[in-house]
């Protein structure tokens, strides 16, 4: 049986090749099969290896998802990554980082070419407004800092039916990339992205990034919901965020300030 070419392991000196001025920024690690990226990569990290560490999976058989969900991915038909970041500082200088990761993925997926890019908060990524992929960061304290596990994966293709693994419509890489890009070159445009969002991250915080989070904003204005725990919590428009990415919706009892919890649509 001859293998699919999306199902080959990445090759880290030809994604190195692939970095331009971003080349020798990662140490890239390319794994057939482990339980979750971010966990092997917390595991090592706990260990002191190098900021910019990044472990790729074509498959993850206990993949982790926001809010304690499992996140299903296949070598066909997903793209799954962590990276390490080291930051100094204390966690109050990291609100906004799962936001600012999302810029990072906007602008890598426009600029491979793909329309109908959109962001939800807190960190759901969109084509056309199906969720194309997700983002989990996980945070510790070390020693003069902190340590950012940021998981990212994408549907290159759409799961087979039935086994949709979001609450709401997935949607793919493949329905807006035609032919699709070798995975070599979407990875090297996310990371290329992804080492300018973070390092501006690093010196300005959120704020500096979240104007352009705004322009990707793909429920600016729309009626939504906010379920926290299964419960409905909130109801209101969705004005967006603040800079220090909190989600701000205008209620019955006026604009609030969310941190957590999930956003569905509101039927008109
Ligand atoms: C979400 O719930 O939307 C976030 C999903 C994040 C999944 C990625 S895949 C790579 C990394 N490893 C994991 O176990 N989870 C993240």
């Amino acid at each position: 049986m001859t293998s699919s070419p999306r199902s080959q392991l990445i090759d880290p000196s030809l994604l190195d090749s692939l970095l331009g001025t971003a080349s020798g920024r990662f140490v890239v690690d390319a794994l057939a099969e482990c339980p979750s990226t971010s966990s092997v990569l917390l595991e090592r990290a706990r260990q002191g290896i190098r900021s910019g560490t990044l472990v790729v999976a074509d498959r993850q058989t206990a993949g982790r998802g926001r809010r304690g969900r499992s996140w299903q991915s296949s070598a066909e038909a997903s793209l799954t990554f962590s990276l390490l970041w080291r930051f100094s500082g204390g966690v109050s200088r990291l609100a906004g980082l799962s936001l600012a990761t999302g810029v990072a993925v906007a602008r890598a997926l426009v600029g491979c070419g793909a329309g109908g890019v959109g962001l939800k908060w807190p960190n759901d990524i969109l084509l056309d407004e199906g969720k194309a992929g997700g983002i989990l960061v996980e945070l510790e304290s070390e020693p003069g800092g902190m340590l950012a596990v940021i998981g990212i994966g994408l549907n290159l293709d759409l799961p087979p039916p039935g086994e949709e693994p979001f609450l709401y419509r997935p949607a793919a890489l493949a329905q807006a990339l035609s032919p699709l890009p070798d995975r070599h070159q979407i990875l090297a445009r996310l990371l290329v992205e992804l080492a300018g969002v973070l390092d501006l991250f690093a010196d300005g915080g959120f704020s500096v990034l979240r104007d352009e989070w705004q322009v990707h904003h793909a429920w600016q204005d729309r009626a939504v919901r906010l379920f926290d725990g299964g419960r409905a919590e909130r109801e209101g428009i969705c004005l967006g965020i603040d800079a220090d990415g909190a989600l701000l919706l205008r209620t019955a009892s006026g604009i609030e300030r969310c941190l957590a919890g999930d956003l569905t649509l509101r039927a008109a």
